[in-house]
């Protein structure tokens, strides 16, 4: 589509917007592409590789596909990858700083396909990592599963973040508390926020045909961030590991559908 197009995208009207079938099969198209293009980068997240390399391939990949990235130019976000390592939180910048052994590493990808957004991230190991990275990567997967099982209509948002924090805890994890997840469609970030924690029938009632994310950020220590002077980079105050993994879901009849579900992403490799 033409740049122009995207430019005359509908803003944030603060509604929760309910999508049709027609939408329901082009975010299933932008979330097939995201998912693609995080298997993609899999076999090059090793040892020596610079994130910004990544970044390059992602780019070129979703622009190969005849897609946009959403992140490159978003409010001066100058890449097409987060790419947030170790205690990193999120939205760390591709560098030519190489990925070392040991690293675990966030990517969260965002592309535009004929207009609908399809944001998912992953955590992937490099190399051999410590059986203590190992465990809040599968903490942090099995946390936004049990969020993503809470979707139903009738469910609140507070249900699904509930799901969340009860599990984390129970982990001796924490959940960060100061990024959400968010509505998204033909906007990036929609209403309403998704929060990875609350308590049970807060919220907004979940119906048939709302679309966005859940994302939640999970660390090994504090769930205290700081954000860096570059505007963007968060990470944890305590300096302790931090994880996430997104989808992008719709709310359906009787459940939820997952846009950006591939058989590649297991949180065990
Ligand atoms: N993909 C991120 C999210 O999950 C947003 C990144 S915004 C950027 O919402 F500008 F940093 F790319
Ligand atoms: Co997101
Ligand atoms: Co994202």
């Amino acid at each position: 589509m033409a740049m122009t197009d995207v430019l005359e995208a509908e803003v944030r009207t603060g509604q929760i917007k309910i999508h049709t079938p027609e939408d329901f099969e082009g975010m299933r198209r932008a979330g097939r592409l995201a998912a693609e293009c995080l298997d993609m980068i899999t076999p090059h997240i090793v040892p020596g590789v610079a994130t910004e390399t990544i970044d390059t391939l992602a780019r070129e990949f979703i622009l190969d596909h005849g897609a946009l990235p959403a992140c490159l130019g978003y409010k001066g976000y100058t890449h097409t990858l987060c790419i947030s390592p170790n205690h990193v939180v999120c939205h760390g910048f591709p560098s030519e700083r190489p990925l070392r052994e040991g690293d675990i590493v966030n990517c969260d990808v965002t592309v535009i396909v004929d207009g609908w957004h399809g944001d998912h991230s992953r955590m992937y190991p490099v190399g051999e990592i410590a059986p203590r990275a190992r465990r809040l990567i599968d903490v942090t997967y099995e946390g936004m599963a049990r969020g993503l099982a809470a979707i139903k209509p009738g469910n609140t948002f507070g249900d699904i973040g509930f799901a969340i924090q009860q599990y984390v805890e129970a982990q001796r994890c924490s959940v960060v508390r100061d990024f959400c997840g968010h509505g998204l469609g033909r906007v990036f970030h929609d209403s309403p926020n998704v929060l990875h924690y609350g308590r049970p029938g807060e919220g907004a009632v979940l119906q048939p045909g709302m679309f966005f994310t859940v994302e939640p950020m999970v660390n090994l220590g504090k769930p205290q961030v700081k954000v860096l002077s570059d505007g963007w980079t968060a990470v944890t105050r305590d300096k302790s590991l931090s994880a996430q993994c997104e989808h992008s879901v719709g709310v359906t009849e009787t459940g939820v559908e997952i846009f950006t579900a591939s058989p590649l992403f297991k949180p065990a490799l």
